[in-house]
């Protein structure tokens, strides 16, 4: 077994990626919980404007913690040779949060700036109420995953 005396950056790396993680997905439960439901007090038009406000300032952290994460994780990943359990009955947990990181790789890095701010703002401007029901669905899927992500790899690092 791979331990500190192995490895010392070990808990520091731990450390970054756990609070990378909880940023990461407490800003995800905020924006689902809060902010989505909160807009229905706005006026219709205004709905989908103020939430692409409030997620324009998150989105910088959220990409930043999401490198993080991915960083942190890659580097322990390779230091306690784990990569041997990806791809196989053992390493479910594993393969979870690589597909969770690489999904929000792609959607904050390539699908938002490329077309989905604009096709919010476009449907928002055309029916503020709808978009937002629609945007709480996909938050609330998304945080359901997150959870469930958060915890096979509690139980996976645990070696349940
Ligand atoms: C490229 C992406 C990622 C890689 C390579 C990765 C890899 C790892 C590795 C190697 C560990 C340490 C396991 C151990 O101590 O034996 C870990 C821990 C953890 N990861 Fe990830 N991870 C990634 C993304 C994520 C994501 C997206 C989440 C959640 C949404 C997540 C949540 C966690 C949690 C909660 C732990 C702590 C487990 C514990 O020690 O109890 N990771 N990750």
């Amino acid at each position: 077994m791979i331990t500190v005396a192995h490895f010392p950056m070990l808990p520091v790396l731990l450390a970054l990626h756990v609070l990378s993680v909880v940023i990461w997905v407490g800003g995800m439960a905020f924006v689902t919980t809060v902010v989505l439901p909160a807009l229905a007090r706005l006026p219709a038009a205004e709905r989908i404007p103020a939430f692409l406000e409030i997620e324009r300032r998150f989105g910088l952290q959220a990409r930043i913690w999401v490198l993080v994460a991915g960083a942190s994780g890659g580097a322990m990943l390779a230091q306690l040779h784990l990569t041997i359990l990806v791809g196989t009955s053992h390493g479910l947990w594993l393969d979870g949060m690589i597909a969770f990181w690489a999904f929000f790789m792609f959607l904050l890095f390539v699908l938002e700036p490329a077309f989905l701010h604009r096709r919010l703002r476009d449907r928002g401007a055309r029916d503020g109420e709808a978009t937002r029901r629609l945007l709480l669905r996909g938050h609330a899927l998304l945080l359901a995953i997150a959870i469930l992500v958060v915890v096979t790899a509690v139980l996976g690092a645990q070696g349940v």
